[in-house]
């Protein structure tokens, strides 16, 4: 199994999707991918969240995980439907100690120095930084990462393909997450694939 940090290497963004309709599931997963983004957070916040992620599954080259990951219930039926990485806005201690006794790779959310002290102590080194512009944006990464020197995030939240550049200029940031490369509605999926190559092709620092 991938670890989270190789995971987070695989492309510079992963797209945080909210998929409510199952049919539109592997089409969608098929464009990103076409597009050259492998990392699909399919978050659970649709009744059909799921299945989506059963089905994306069959994607060849589709890597798919759960965003929205509350707690323990929602991370077993997330593993149940086959899971490959789990994303969680925030970190609680029976969530992240289930996560970890699973042994699946897992990137909860943190935004500020107490949580990430808090993950530090239950051996976690790798955050989604969440929710990142409204918590502070780049000068707050930059602040964290002073004392936090060897942890790595996935900054997500407010970021669009103007500004995830900036973010992936800092050391510190090894992706970004967002929402924007698959808007709700009707899925245009040329329209996603070209916003997964745009995405595909930002550089990190
Ligand atoms: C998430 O769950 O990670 C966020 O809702 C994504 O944020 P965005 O919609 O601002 O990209």
């Amino acid at each position: 199994m991938n670890d989270i940090d190789t995971l987070m290497q695989v492309a510079p963004v992963i797209p945080v999707l909210v998929i409510d309709d199952v049919a539109h599931a592997a089409p969608i997963a098929a464009a990103l991918v076409a597009g050259g983004l492998r990392m699909l957070e399919v978050t659970l916040r649709t009744p059909v969240a799921l299945d989506v992620m059963r089905e994306m599954a069959k994607v060849e080259g589709a890597i798919v995980g759960a965003g929205t990951v509350l707690n323990p219930r929602d991370l077993d039926a997330a593993l149940s439907a086959g899971a490959q990485f789990i994303v969680s806005p925030g970190l609680t201690e029976p969530l992240g100690r289930a996560a970890i006794a699973n042994g699946v790779p897992f990137l909860p959310g943190t935004a500020s120095a107490g949580d990430i002290m808090r993950g530090l102590d239950m051996g976690l080194d790798r955050f989604k930084f969440f929710p990142a512009e409204t918590s502070g944006g780049l000068p707050a990464l930059k602040a964290l990462a002073g004392p936090f020197g060897a942890v790595r995030f996935c900054p997500t939240g407010g970021i669009t393909l103007a500004t995830a550049p900036a973010w992936l200029a800092h050391p510190a940031v090894r992706c970004v997450g967002g929402s924007w490369l698959v808007p709700a509605g009707v899925p245009d999926l040329a329209a996603i694939t070209e916003h997964a190559r745009a995405a595909c092709g930002l550089r990190r620092g």
